[in-house]
């Protein structure tokens, strides 16, 4: 089976926050947060797999520090684990003040790809090979993680059961 390095599927993406960005506390609007997220994440699953692919879950964002016009915002992205045609990728958001170079880590967010063939079937991909003690770390732990998506996916196919259909005015 193929394999590929961890770091051939980093990416990164600096942006400023500008004010058609913000939300009513002149903090960065968290769904701007998550589209910057989803799109780098996506990049980097397909760097990985070379493969059209699609996002199967984002187990969540955490928002650890609001982020200010005043700070640089630097997203970076890479494929921490592989199943057969999954690909977990985490997300890092590393925000630093433009005056005072102090840094902080913003928020963190653990996305899974699902790469596709030509007839829109999950397809296998490489294995990923972690270097760093960090690339290593988020590839140890992603078992847990797996599980506890196992059983959220099973969750959220039962609880839909219960669900209507019908719209609020019928
Ligand atoms: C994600 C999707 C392709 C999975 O299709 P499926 O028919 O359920 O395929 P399978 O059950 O064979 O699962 C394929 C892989 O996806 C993983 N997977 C499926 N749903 C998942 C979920 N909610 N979270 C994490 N992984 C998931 C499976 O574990 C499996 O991984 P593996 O091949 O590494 O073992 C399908 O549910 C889909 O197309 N969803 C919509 C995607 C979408 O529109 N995204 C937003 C825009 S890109």
């Amino acid at each position: 089976m193929e394999k590929r390095f961890v770091r051939e599927s980093r990416c990164y993406k600096t942006s400023r926050v500008f004010p058609t960005d913000v939300n009513n506390h002149n903090t960065l609007f968290g769904g701007k947060l998550m589209a910057y997220i989803d799109d780098i994440a996506s990049i980097s699953a397909s760097k990985h797999s070379r493969r059209a692919v699609v996002t199967a879950s984002t187990d969540s964002v955490d928002f650890l520090y609001p982020i200010r016009p005043t700070d640089s915002v630097c997203l970076e992205a890479f494929v921490t684990y592989t199943g057969k045609s999954s690909m977990e990728v985490f997300v890092k958001v590393i925000t630093e003040d433009l005056k005072t170079a102090e840094r902080r880590i913003a928020a963190t967010s653990f996305l899974t790809f699902v790469a596709m063939d030509e007839n829109k079937r999950p397809v296998a991909v490489p294995q990923v090979t972690p270097q760093t003690e960090e690339e290593k770390r988020l590839n140890e732990t992603a078992l847990n993680r797996l599980e506890f998506r196992r059983i959220r996916r099973e969750t959220s196919k039962e609880f839909s059961g219960h669900l209507t259909m019908k719209f609020p005015w019928e």
